[in-house]
């Protein structure tokens, strides 16, 4: 379970928070000294679920750390915890999305710039909660609050869990090759619809 010797409930004031590159929950309000105390506690736990999806994922290093998302313009780390009376230091959950220029083949195999494109990097629910059904609820918290649509994203890497999971939920399964490591699906690309139609 990822706990922390600090109580989590000043940074979850409700079960799912948004981390830019402050560091600090968006809910947050407060003076320095609290935003220092903050911003401290928050890198903290998004080094240590950031090295836990790195080693569910096999990888050599995290996709998600405190000191790149303090570099990264445009990207978002939602959190989610536990936040109840008897269980008050649990996180359980992180999904990092931004945005992000990519070169893309479309359908047909022809490239395209594409500005902006809304990706999902780095996903993870603990271990102990995988397949309850968090990871979609924190995944559709995400897409409303970006109003972003399931397949309009390119996805960095997925394992063959996520893979799973966008197909369950989203019905997410026809894969555009790509050259890069993104998966991208049959619909990213307006004329998709239209192809399909045929
Ligand atoms: N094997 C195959 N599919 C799995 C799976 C597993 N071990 N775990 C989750 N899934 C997929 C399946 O579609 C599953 O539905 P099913 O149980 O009916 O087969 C569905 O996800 C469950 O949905 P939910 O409970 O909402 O997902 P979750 O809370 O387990 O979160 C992940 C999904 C991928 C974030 C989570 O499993 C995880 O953290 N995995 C390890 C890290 C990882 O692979 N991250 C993806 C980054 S690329």
């Amino acid at each position: 379970m990822a706990n922390f010797k600090f109580d989590i409930r000043s940074i979850f004031t409700q079960p799912v928070v948004k981390i830019s590159s402050n560091m600090l929950p968006h809910t947050f309000r407060g003076d320095r000294r609290m935003s220092l105390d903050i911003s401290s506690k928050v890198s903290e736990i998004i080094d240590h679920l950031g090295e836990l999806s790195a080693v569910a994922q096999k990888l050599t290093k995290p996709v998600t750390s405190a000191q790149k998302l303090r570099s990264s313009e445009n990207q978002t780390v939602y959190l989610m915890a536990d936040v109840n009376e008897y269980d008050s230091n649990v996180v359980i959950g992180l999904l990092k999305i931004g945005t992000k220029n990519l070169y893309l083949f479309d359908s047909i195999g022809q490239t395209r710039k594409v500005d902006k494109v809304p990706c999902i990097l780095d996903f993870y629910i603990h271990d102990s909660r995988q397949r309850t059904g968090i990871g979609k609820k924190l995944f559709d918290i995400m897409l409303s609050e970006e109003s972003w649509i399931p397949v309009k994203c390119a996805v960095d890497r997925p394992s063959e869990k996520l893979l799973n999971f966008l197909k369950k939920y989203y019905g997410l399964e026809n894969i555009i090759p790509q050259a890069n490591k993104f998966v991208l699906y049959k619909g990213f690309f307006d004329e998709d619809g239209a192809a399909n139609r045929d």
